[in-house]
């Protein structure tokens, strides 16, 4: 019990992402004050603003994938549900605390995933202050609902290791916070229609550039890439945060 309590008290980060619902509605100066150092004793690692692409929307919520509230769940982290003609005031605002049990001390004051419940349930809570908004289809049959609930915040220590590692590369975290392994690029990647590649041809982005310094275990799916081997980690889930705030979605 006391290895546990021991286990549960140990250095984290975790990430909360401010989403458009809470920017809209003009809560960002609440939530943070709800999350200040004062409050919580967890302090800022990283930050930074973000126009959520479709990759890195799809793969932050993976796991809900093929739900029926998974087409709105998306829609709804890339801004397109608050902003649908508003392109450039989609965003969402990442930040990464850190701490002792950062992880529970942000989800217990993020409150219940439906705000409902977090009404019922913690109602000093962030999400209590959410919405439920019902998804109808073209003759106003409800056929879903989407859960508006101002944060996001990692559930699990795992979890927040993954999420930090999607959203932000080693350099956007100062370096005495910085708990994942981290190593060197030794290879240029370019991004182009085809997809990954190592070699340059005009038109291609590069990803990660030779001499950079990027997550170990990015280096590793890369490294199995080459060698043409399954990926532990998606190439999606690699490449989508030294992607970010450089691919816009006009189409969308
Ligand atoms: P996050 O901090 O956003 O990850 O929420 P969570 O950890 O409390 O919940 P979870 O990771 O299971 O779900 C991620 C998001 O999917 C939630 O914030 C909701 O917006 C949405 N979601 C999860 N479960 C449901 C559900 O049963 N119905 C609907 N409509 N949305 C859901
Ligand atoms: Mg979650």
């Amino acid at each position: 019990m006391q290895a546990q309590n021991q286990d549960a008290q140990e250095f984290q980060l975790t990430l909360v992402l401010i989403k458009p619902d809470a920017l809209k509605l003009s809560l960002t100066g609440y939530i943070l004050s709800q999350l200040s150092e004062t409050h919580t004793g967890l302090r800022f690692a990283a930050a930074k603003i973000v126009h959520v692409s479709r990759r890195l929307a799809e793969q932050h919520y993976a796991e809900h994938r093929g739900k029926p509230f998974y087409t709105h769940l998306i829609n709804y982290i890339m801004g397109k549900s608050h902003y649908p003609d508003l392109p450039h005031r989609r965003r969402v605002i990442a930040i990464v605390y850190s701490g002792y049990d950062a992880v529970n001390t942000v989800r217990r004051i993020a409150g219940p995933t439906n705000p409902h419940e977090a009404r019922e349930k913690a109602p000093g809570s962030i999400r209590a202050l959410g919405t439920v908004v019902p998804i109808k289809d073209a003759e106003g049959r409800l056929i879903s609902e989407r859960l508006d609930n101002l944060i996001h915040a990692s559930a699990t220590p795992e979890e927040a290791e993954r999420e930090i590692k999607l959203w932000f590369t080693p350099t956007d975290i100062m370096p005495f916070m910085r708990i994942y392994p981290t190593d060197y690029a030794q290879e240029h990647y370019y991004l182009s229609e085809e997809g990954l590649t190592t070699s340059w041809r005009p038109g291609c982005y590069c990803v990660v550039a030779a001499g950079e310094l990027v997550w170990k275990s990015d280096l590793e799916a890369l490294r199995l890439w080459r060698q043409g081997k399954p990926t532990p980690i998606s190439l999606d889930a690699v490449i989508a945060k030294y992607l970010i705030n450089t691919e816009q979605t006009p189409a969308e």
